[in-house]
């Protein structure tokens, strides 16, 4: 019994922490919380310095994928801070999971493009 017990509770523990945590939001906590915020909403203390914009919004939400992949992995139309993760250590994959990981935070509810 305490042994159905003990790997029942193994079982959880595992099954917590595989859910924990989407591909996207691990290399997200890694690369991008510091200045967007752990909520996408940039209200970090360079958020607000540098106008982050709400990465939850439609002003990002509603960019094409290829565009959201030009910004975050080649940096184009920044000006406040070179993204450009494709030079920075960063694959065209974990890139995607990252816009994955941006839409699935999405508090739009209009429909938007891809
Ligand atoms: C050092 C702070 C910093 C880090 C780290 C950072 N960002 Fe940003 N991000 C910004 C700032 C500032 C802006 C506002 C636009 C600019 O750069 O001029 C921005 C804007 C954006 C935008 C909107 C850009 C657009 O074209 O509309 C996206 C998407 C984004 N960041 C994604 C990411 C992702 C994904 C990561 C991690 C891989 C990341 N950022 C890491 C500071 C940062």
């Amino acid at each position: 019994m305490r042994d159905t017990f003990a790997l029942t509770t193994v079982v959880l523990l595992l099954v917590s922490v595989a859910l924990a945590q989407s591909p996207g939001e691990t290399v997200f906590t890694q690369h991008c919380v510091a200045c967007h915020g752990s909520d996408l909403a940039g209200h970090t203390a360079f958020g607000r310095k540098a106008n982050i914009p709400d990465l939850r919004a439609s002003v990002v939400q509603s960019r094409s994928d290829n565009d959201l992949i030009a910004s975050i992995g080649r940096g184009e139309g920044h000006k406040e801070y070179p993204h450009g993760f494709l030079s920075r250590g960063l694959s065209i994959v974990q890139i995607k999971t990252l816009i994955t990981y941006i839409r699935s935070m999405s508090t739009v509810t209009a429909p938007v493009k891809k």
